[in-house]
């Protein structure tokens, strides 16, 4: 069954909107795990503009799921995973301009630098995770370099018009094999929401979808724990392969 982890990053952009201490992201970590959430994601970004180092320390002690931390491969970043020690490290491309991460990360240019890092984590027990755009290329360099999963860039697929949604639909399940047939874990995320989430919950070998900026955005009608519940449900029993 595919599991949900729930990014909370947008909770902590509303408070540094005004750089005070509400909303705080750690006890809304809590209501996302009571509506279902089976994991959390922060991603700590170099210019701290949502998550706070003291989140990370925060949700560490609290979080009763799984804590993945999206990060860039900078040193800085490597050694507060190895102070906090996550239950998974999501390495993702980082540029401060972007309002949000835009393409997934270029394994085949920087492979050797990367395996370093993906080897400095796994020896300390940090399983670590790429985020990738769904190429076979991408899914190759990825097993080379030893990474225990790839997190495929569902982006395209999101953005996609009705007319090439099924193309880019087909790239994410075709990768999916791939990677499985080369023994990598699969997880998927980025632009998922909930008029678009069944077809990707529908491919069989994902393991984890995370999900964010939709959810939150629910949250603030109905609520994180009922927002959060509601994706779970259509995660779990998608209905639909394909919405166009
Ligand atoms: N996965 C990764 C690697 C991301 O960087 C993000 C955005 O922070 C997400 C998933 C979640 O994307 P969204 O907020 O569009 O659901």
């Amino acid at each position: 069954m595919t599991s949900l982890g729930v990014n909370i990053d947008h909770i902590a952009n509303v408070r540094e909107a005004r750089k005070t201490n509400e909303p705080d992201p750690v006890p809304m970590a809590m209501l996302a795990e009571l509506g279902g959430a089976d994991g959390i994601t922060v991603h700590l970004r170099e210019d701290r503009r949502h998550i706070q180092d003291r989140d990370l320390k925060l949700l560490r002690e609290t979080v009763k799921t799984r804590l993945n931390l999206e990060m860039a491969a900078t040193e800085e970043m490597i050694d507060i995973a190895l102070e906090i020690s996550p239950d998974m490290v999501t390495l993702v491309p980082e540029r401060r301009e972007e309002v949000t991460t835009e393409g997934g990360l270029a394994i085949d240019t920087q492979a050797q630098s990367l395996k370093k890092v993906i080897d400095l984590l796994q020896t300390s027990n940090i399983p670590v995770s790429l985020f990738i755009d769904p190429t076979y290329k991408q899914i190759k360099a990825s097993h080379n370099i030893g990474a225990t999963f790839i997190e495929l860039h569902t982006g395209k697929y999101a953005e996609s018009t009705p007319k090439n949604r099924i193309i880019e639909l087909s790239k994410i399940k075709e990768s999916t094999v791939q990677a499985k047939n080369l023994g990598l874990r699969v997880n998927a995320g980025h632009g998922l929401t909930y008029q678009n989430v069944e077809s990707i919950a529908c491919i069989k070998g994902i393991e984890e979808l995370n999900i964010g900026h939709t959810i939150v955005s629910r949250a603030l009608a109905i609520g994180l724990k009922d927002a959060v519940k509601e994706m779970k449900e259509l995660i779990i029993n998608p209905r639909k392969e394909l919405v166009i």
